[in-house]
């Protein structure tokens, strides 16, 4: 099995534990009392959304993102949620049913192997980009995907810029949920999507959140100038 293989798996059965009681814990992640609900309204505020819009919801978990989308593209809207972990696709699978949204379908798939459908108009990833190894090739396809004026926009953690490496690695550790901890401070996943975004977006914007923990990434598919966030 190669190094990427063995992490997909490790990621995977991790979150399968995590999976039935994911949206309670989720409220004290990265720490209790932590501004995920309002970084979330954020993100979807970015997204920019219309009624009838089309949106992938990009490592989607157990959907907790799905309401405030609802909320804007209505019935006539729809949304694909993608996920590798087939227990969070379950967890996000009871909640449409709960809801009796009927315009939402789960694909169980590696982020990086998804086939974006042409002309979406949205696409959202809150908290889950950073997880995935090849987070700029997943812009790239994103991006060649969205229709003119569409939007991507990230939501992730990511380490304040002046932290020392030793507080980063202990302050990740508490909120990460696999092993990988110093590989994920090391790589700075957060710079590689923002430099991806640069490349293949325009308008491109980068909000720092929560003193440097957290960042959202925002910008808009089709021909444009290149941003210089
Ligand atoms: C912290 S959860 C975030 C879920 C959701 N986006 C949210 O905001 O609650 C991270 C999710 O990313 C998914 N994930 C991690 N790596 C992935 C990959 N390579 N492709 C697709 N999903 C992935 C995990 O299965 C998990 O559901």
């Amino acid at each position: 099995m190669s190094q990427v293989d063995s992490t997909r798996e490790h990621l995977i059965e991790t979150y399968r534990k995590k999976a039935k009681h994911y949206d309670i814990t989720s409220r004290l992640y990265p720490a209790p009392g932590y501004p995920q609900r309002a970084q979330r309204h954020l993100a979807a505020q970015a997204l920019g959304l219309r009624a009838g819009d089309s949106v992938i919801d990009m490592a989607c978990g157990t959907g907790l993102n799905f309401r405030l989308i609802e909320d804007v593209i209505g019935p006539d809207g729809r949304i694909v949620g993608v996920d590798l972990t087939d227990a969070m696709l379950a967890r996000a699978q009871d909640r449409i049913k709960t809801n009796g949204w009927r315009n939402i379908s789960l694909v169980q798939a590696d982020a990086v192997n998804f086939e974006f459908p042409a002309e979406v108009d949205a696409i959202l990833s809150t908290y889950a980009l950073s997880q995935v190894p090849e987070c700029a090739e997943v812009i790239a396809h994103g991006a060649a995907a969205l229709s003119q004026g569409g939007r991507w926009v990230v939501l992730d953690l990511k380490v304040p810029g002046n932290t020392p490496g030793w507080l980063a690695q202990l302050g990740t550790a508490t909120v990460r949920p696999f092993a990988a901890i110093d590989e994920w401070v090391m790589r700075r996943p957060w710079e590689a999507i923002r430099a991806a975004m640069k490349d293949e977006l325009a308008d491109v914007s980068w909000t720092e959140l929560c003193f440097g923990t957290a960042f959202l990434a925002a910008g808009s598919g089709g021909p444009g100038p290149r941003s210089s966030a």
